[in-house]
């Protein structure tokens, strides 16, 4: 458990924190991993008594905690740990309300406590914040217990990232400052390490010499939603590919590390994104696919299109799909494609990695054996099912040397009982205990931008001509089938959970 603390919510009164913050901290705390001690308070403009407050983070539990229905839920007394301090941003008066309440936490409690400042604000707020948080007394005299935790987007090209970078480490430690990327909480893909280092089978066929190719799918039903606003300035390939999509590439492409030790991980994840080729701007085309969704049907519904949603620009020329085949230039990666695709209104809500490997190199069965994929592929389900599938080829029984291919399968849910946390849960405890190696240090998120940078600058320097260019409901445009067909080979889906044969 961590020692005692007080989180301060940034942005207390917004979406981000009555759906995902406060939900996973009440989570935490029916499973008990809150401190003995611990505070919550909302901060924000809006003028919220704690009453009020406080019903209005019910509400998102309500709807939004996995442990909504939980017959032991306690929000009796979760919610006496709750308060919220109305206070002005830009005002660093209004600050002093904050050293106030940590040091009433002091006095009771009998000892300092850890302070978490989390920042769920637009990120142009992030700077001042960031400075007039600093100047408390309370983080020149803490260094090590006082943190900050900042949410995507980490800038908005690699000057601005590199910007923001530089002001936080200058007002904070590295080791105060807890870049989010939620990606990283999910546990399905903390798995993928457990896969890959836990197990002796895997790596030795971890490479070149035995696999094809990897894809990332990273696909939503969903459009813009109400975040059109936001969604303008950023599209798919800032709010995704730069971050959650590059992070999960790293999980599946980096060495071995020696230990799990915050640097150690992310030491080995920058070897990755430093190794990735930059794609010359005059290939863009070659290697990136950008979409935008029109209108249409999808699962029966009317479905607007991108450019008539709330807050977008009825000429909107920012991409709602990406698709991106990279290469990393190391000795283990030589050669071996990754392509990624992410994007709003697709066909499925799917997270999903597949691996798939080289086929046999000699294939000695009447050719009539198998009419269907024979090499081996490994599907690593992030989400909705959280699965992992071995695919192999099997005999099919009778008296005719006929294969199939079938699946290994190991499913979460079948194998466990134990409740599955929240990336949220995983991170905030993680922020809570002092524990960095799930969160983004400022040298990836630099190596990140510049891995996207060259597509950035050409998508936004030659405006598209063929928005919009996908149906809602579809897999995106044909441009991203033609991507990886022109390598012969095909993006991969899994049946739906009904149609498949476990
Ligand atoms: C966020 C993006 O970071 O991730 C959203 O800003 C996206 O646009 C979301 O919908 C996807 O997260 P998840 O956990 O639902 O896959």
């Amino acid at each position: 458990k961590p020692s005692s603390t007080v989180v301060f919510i940034f942005g207390g009164s917004g979406d981000l924190n009555q759906r995902k913050l406060t939900p996973a901290l009440y989570n935490l705390f029916i499973d008990d991993f809150m401190p003995e001690n611990f505070a919550i308070i909302g901060t924000g403009r809006t003028d919220y008594s704690n009453e009020k407050f406080r019903g209005h983070l019910l509400e998102g539990i309500k709807e939004f905690s996995r442990r909504k229905n939980d017959k032991n839920a306690t929000w009796e007394n979760f919610q006496q740990h709750i308060s919220y301090l109305r206070m002005d941003a830009d005002k660093p008066e209004d600050y002093n309300g904050i050293t106030k309440i940590i040091d009433d936490c002091e006095k009771t409690w009998g000892e300092h406590p850890s302070v978490l400042f989390y920042l769920a604000v637009a990120p142009q707020l992030v700077p001042e914040i960031a400075t007039n948080l600093s100047k408390l007394k309370i983080n020149k005299e803490d260094k090590k217990n006082t943190r900050i935790v900042v949410e995507k987007p980490f800038g908005h090209d690699l000057q601005s990232a590199k910007e923001l970078n530089s002001l936080l480490t200058g007002l904070f430690e590295e080791n105060q400052i807890y870049r989010i990327d939620h990606y990283l909480g999910k546990e399905t893909v903390q798995n993928i390490l457990a896969l890959r280092f836990a197990n002796a089978l895997f790596e030795p066929i971890w490479n070149c010499n035995y696999i094809d190719h990897v894809q990332i799918t990273a696909a939503e039903t969903v459009g813009v939603e109400d975040r059109g606003g936001y969604y303008e300035q950023a599209g798919a390939l800032r709010d995704m590919v730069q971050n959650h999509i590059l992070q999960v590439l790293c999980m599946v492409a980096m060495e071995a590390p020696v230990s799990f030790e915050a640097n150690e991980i992310r030491n080995k994840k920058s070897d990755v994104l430093n190794a990735i080729r930059k794609i010359n701007k005059h290939e863009v085309q070659k290697y990136a696919v950008r979409g935008q969704y029109g209108s249409g049907w999808m699962q029966g519904k009317k479905e607007k299109a991108y450019r008539e949603e709330k807050g977008v620009n009825p000429e909107s020329a920012t991409d709602t799909f990406a698709a991106v085949k990279f290469y990393i230039d190391n000795w283990r990666w030589q050669g071996v494609p990754f392509y990624v695709r992410t994007g709003k209104h697709l066909m499925e809500k799917t997270t999903l990695i597949t691996i798939q490997f080289k086929e046999a190199p000699k294939y000695a069965f009447p050719s009539e054996a198998s009419e269907t994929w024979r090499a081996n592929r490994l599907t690593i389900s992030i989400q909705p099912e959280m699965d992992i599938r071995l695919r192999f080829q099997a005999k099919r029984p009778g008296q005719t040397m006929s294969l199939n291919p079938v699946d290994m399968v190991f499913s979460y849910n079948d194998n466990y009982d134990e409740p599955q946390p929240e990336a949220y849960e995983t991170l905030l405890l993680d922020a809570m205990m002092g524990n960095a190696t799930q969160f983004m240090r400022g040298d990836q998120v630099e190596i990140a931008w510049e891995v996207v940078a060259p597509i950035l600058e050409t998508w936004e320097s030659r405006p598209p001509v063929d928005f919009p260019n996908y149906a809602p409901g579809s897999w995106g445009p044909e441009d991203a089938e033609a991507l990886i067909a022109r390598d012969g080979r095909t993006w991969v889906t899994l049946p739906p959970k009904k149609d498949r044969k476990e």
